[in-house]
């Protein structure tokens, strides 16, 4: 069974990844830190596929320990590398904290690869790298921008980083996918977003403005030129998102790779305004959300949603998961975290 190595596979998209991973007959094991997760979510994992990946707890900014810790796994055929902080806001306050975790995180699993010969990477990249995007839908032609936050410029420099390896390093293959908005969660209603305290990201404000943790929702700002007003972003199941890695790991599993740096965006190819997820989510779930229209927050980008036809043209993938489906799975797995903690 090949086994393959996530990096930060407790988290949010990580622990998902693992899922479809093991539902296609991988072995897994998760390197975490812990830092920004919890290790219950191997035990969700294995409620969800009656398998149990192997969790491995380093902090990758310590370039012995993460040496060591490949060592024990040099039989890895894949690496997906999700391990990274990822709050924008949080990023501005607190940069150095950024380029350093982000950043060295990387080189020093980078350089652990490259002394055990793993040679098939998977990063977790992000549409951020675009800033505002002059057109859309966003290609990946579309040129990348000044980072908007030091969280963006992580990604942007990491991509740069990992080109930079390829060419040093022609057995080196890369595939860099750029995510849009992951929102939803696992069907069973067992595993899903945990932010650690006030979210900053949409959904999971709204679902714990609808579960009473929050008092309202704040809509930042209706006088964007969209169709009523309120910014526009492409929401991708993250179901879909964890499958796509899954693709993108057969890919270099089986060297079908074109090139040996690959970019693809992730996302639906449609554009859904805050109003219209408001209304998605209340319609899907029945129920009425509170909340008010305040101003713009600084940083936002109006209207930004994916070509998706690289992906679908050369990876065979494209999202299957429609708004409803992540509306209603987000407010599933609320209600099912929050019944677990009454
Ligand atoms: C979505 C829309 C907000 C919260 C961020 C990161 C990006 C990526 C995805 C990691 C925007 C509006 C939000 C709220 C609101 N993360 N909003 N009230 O900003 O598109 O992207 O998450 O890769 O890097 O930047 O996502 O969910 O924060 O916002 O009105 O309480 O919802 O203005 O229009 P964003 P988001």
């Amino acid at each position: 069974m090949s086994k393959v190595i996530v990096t930060g596979g407790c988290g949010y998209i990580g622990s998902h990844t693992c899922i479809a991973l093991l539902s296609q007959g991988y072995e897994v094991v998760v390197f975490d830190d812990l830092s920004n997760a919890s290790k219950e979510s191997i035990d969700r994992i294995e409620k969800i596929t009656e398998k149990r990946p192997e969790l491995y707890r380093v902090d990758l900014k310590d370039k012995n320990a993460t040496i060591a810790a490949f060592e024990t796994h040099k039989d890895a055929m894949a690496v997906i590398h999700f391990a990274a902080y990822k709050a924008v806001k949080e990023s501005v306050e607190q940069p150095l904290q950024y380029y350093e975790n982000n950043l060295f995180s990387l080189i020093n699993t980078l350089i652990a690869l490259q002394k055990f010969g793993i040679n098939n990477f998977i990063f977790s990249s992000s549409a951020t790298v675009y800033g505002i995007p002059k057109t859309c839908p966003v290609t990946e032609k579309s040129p990348v921008s000044t980072a908007f936050s030091p969280y963006g410029n992580t990604k942007k420099i990491a991509e740069e980083i990992l080109e930079d390896c390829t060419h040093s390093n022609a057995e080196f293959s890369i595939i860099s996918l750029r995510y849009f908005n992951p929102i939803g969660a696992h069907k069973s209603g067992k595993i899903g977003e945990l932010p650690n305290g006030i979210p900053n990201n949409l959904m999971p404000y709204i679902t714990q403005t609808a579960a009473g943790i929050r008092e309202q929702l704040m809509v930042f700002g209706n006088d964007y030129p969209t169709k009523d007003g309120t910014a526009i972003r492409d929401y991708i199941h993250v179901m879909d998102l964890a499958e796509a890695h899954v693709v993108a790991v057969d890919r270099l599993v089986h060297q079908k790779q074109e090139n040996n740096f690959e970019i693809y965006n992730l996302g639906t190819g449609i554009g859904y305004s805050v109003l219209e997820v408001i209304k998605a989510f209340e319609t899907q779930n029945n129920l009425a959300l509170n909340f008010k229209i305040t101003d713009r927050r600084k940083g936002d980008v109006p209207v930004v949603f994916a070509s998706t036809e690289l992906a679908s043209k050369t990876l065979g993938w494209s999202a299957k998961r429609d708004l409803n489906s992540m509306v209603k799975s987000a407010w599933d797995w609320e209600k099912n975290y929050r019944n677990e903690n009454s």
